[in-house]
């Protein structure tokens, strides 16, 4: 495996001192959630009431290796993203709310509330000068909107051409049984995620942090994207999983979009 990408059989927080003060560029982290998901350990069983202790630990731990224009990225649900989220705000700067729209199909669902269908995302920089690379994100228009905005205030706009910038509500279906991507992993989460977050948030040869690192999608955005990669988890079979699902990644390449730009559905506006 390359020298660029480091996997670590750890706990994060017993090897967080692996990485360099000030080292990483973006973190991406996809803690337990807290809902008893079966990861092969407890680590999801986390009372609700122990969830911000939780989550100060780790937090505290990966601060100071951030980048001056280093960002992060947090995966959470809508029980625990506020008192998260202002903990981290305390120490970073909060720039989006992203709303993940896993695409959950209407099949039933609650009775006696509004039936949950996402996942929260904070995004947070060290410092307002954090690195963010639109243009490496933006997605193009269809002809049929290019078309709707043909008249003559628009002719020759560069955004026209180059595409829009992606909202902060992101509609991508969450991988199912049969998906080719898909792995042996409860949670994992699909590449055309990761990859936007590390296209715009980690500059070529930059450093990726994940201290929850499950089957490696991360690490495999990393690899496909030309990243380097640091990475924790405490359960062997994910280990072996990510090792696996990183052999076909080309280190240095550029790749399409993991998904096409329709599955990564926003509304042109
Ligand atoms: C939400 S999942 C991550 C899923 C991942 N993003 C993916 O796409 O596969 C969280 C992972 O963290 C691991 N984990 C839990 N506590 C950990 C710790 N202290 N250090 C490292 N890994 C841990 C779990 O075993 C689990 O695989």
């Amino acid at each position: 495996m390359s020298s660029r990408i480091a996997l670590h059989h750890a706990d994060f927080l017993e090897g967080v001192d692996r990485i360099a003060d000030g080292a990483v560029d973006l973190a991406i982290v996809d803690p337990p959630y807290g809902l008893g998901k079966d990861y092969g350990n407890d680590s999801d069983c986390i009372a609700a009431h122990e969830y911000l202790d939780f989550s100060k630990r780790w937090i505290d731990a990966l601060l100071p290796k951030l980048a001056a224009d280093g960002s992060l990225y947090v995966f959470l649900t809508w029980q625990h993203s506020p008192e998260v989220f202002s903990y981290l705000k305390t120490h970073l700067h909060m720039i989006n709310e992203i709303i993940w729209d896993r695409r959950v199909p209407s099949m039933g669902g609650s009775t006696r509330k509004f039936s949950s269908v996402h996942d929260t995302i904070g995004f947070f920089a060290r410092s307002r000068r954090y690195h963010f690379d639109i243009d490496s994100i933006r997605i193009a228009y269809d002809p049929e909107t290019k078309k709707a905005r043909s008249r003559s205030i628009f002719v020759g706009k560069k955004w026209l051409e180059i595409g829009y910038n992606p909202k902060d509500v992101w509609s991508v279906a969450r991988l199912h049984r049969q998906d080719p991507e898909r792995v042996d992993h409860p949670t994992q989460k699909p590449l055309a995620l990761i990859e936007r977050m590390v296209r715009a948030s980690c500059p070529s040869g930059g450093l990726v942090l994940d201290p929850f690192m499950g089957s490696g999608t991360t690490a495999v955005a990393a690899a496909r994207l030309g990243r380097r990669f640091a990475g924790f988890e405490i359960n062997p079979d994910y280990l072996a999983t990510a090792r696996q699902r990183l052999e076909p990644a080309v280190p240095g390449a550029d790749p399409a979009p993991a998904q096409d730009a329709q599955e990564l559905k926003e509304a042109a506006i």
